[in-house]
Parts: structure tokens; C-alpha cells; sequence
């Protein structure tokens, strides 16, 4: 899939269906996230937070890791809408998830006020880690 394939509307549409069942008790900031596998398929998430703060998982690694389950493990684009204003940058934690998962052609991040972020693939996370195998 070419770049100009990639659908952003429809992306950002799965993002924005799943930010209502965000679970956000404590900070009140939903976010709901959609990442494009190579293979066309889409997958939506939210935030789930939790009473002992630090089991938060954002909606980025959420969208992942709900892939990864259905067997998809390419991503081409990944976007996130958020109930405040500005768009949300993805925290460090999710940029290096997102990393591990290549070829991501572009982060689109969306606010209520229609503010969009983009994020491209070098800006995502520079000299990010990756183990050496073999
Ligand atoms: N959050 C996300 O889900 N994605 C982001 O890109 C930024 C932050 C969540 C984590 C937490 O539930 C809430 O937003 C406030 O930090």
C-alpha cells in the first residue's frame, strides 16, 4: 500500500467511533486511536485507565495490541482523536511500540477544535531502540 492509498478519513472515523467508549475516570481525557495494518485492515481502541494510575494503557497501544492479536503486524498509518482541544502527542512509551511495527508512513493526531498533528515516521521517534537478533 502506497501512501496516497492510505485513507485518512476512513482512519480517523474509526478513531472517532471508538472515543466514546473510552475509559477515562480519572483524567476525564478520552482518546480513541485507529492504526491501518498493511493489509488494509483497520483496528480502533481507546484508553483504559485504572485506580492504581500507572496500569494506564494509551488507546495507541491499545489499537496495537488488538492487531497483533488478529495477526496483523505491519502498520501503514496510525490516527488518534482526543476529547481537549489540541491534538495529543503520542507519549514516548507508544512511540516506541509504534516503532517496533514498520513501515508506518505518518502519525495523524486530531483535536476538538480541529487542530491536526502530523507526525512523520522520522520525527516519531529518532535513534529508536531496537534489539539486535540473530
Ligand atoms: N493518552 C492516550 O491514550 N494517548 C495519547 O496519545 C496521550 C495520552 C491517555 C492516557 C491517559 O488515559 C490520558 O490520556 C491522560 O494522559
Amino acid at each position: 500500500m502506497s501512501d496516497e492509498q492510505i485513507d485518512w478519513g476512513a482512519l480517523k472515523l474509526a478513531a472517532d467511533a471508538a472515543l466514546p467508549r473510552a475509559y477515562a475516570p480519572y483524567s476525564s481525557f478520552r482518546v480513541g486511536a485507529a492504526v491501518l495494518g498493511a493489509d488494509g485492515r483497520i483496528f480502533s481502541a481507546v484508553n483504559v485507565e485504572n485506580a492504581s494510575y500507572g496500569l494506564t494503557v494509551c488507546a495507541e497501544r491499545n489499537a496495537i495490541a488488538s492487531a497483533i492479536a488478529a495477526g496483523c503486524r505491519r502498520f501503514r498509518a496510525l490516527s488518534i482523536v482526543c476529547s481537549g482541544q489540541d491534538p495529543a502527542a503520542p507519549c514516548g512509551a507508544c512511540r516506541q511500540v509504534i516503532a517496533e511495527f514498520p513501515p508506518i508512513a505518518a502519525v495523524r493526531s486530531y483535536g476538538c477544535a480541529g487542530a491536526q498533528l502530523e507526525i512523520g515516521p522520522e520525527q516519531l521517534l529518532p535513534s529508536a531502540f531496537r534489539l539486535e537478533r540473530g
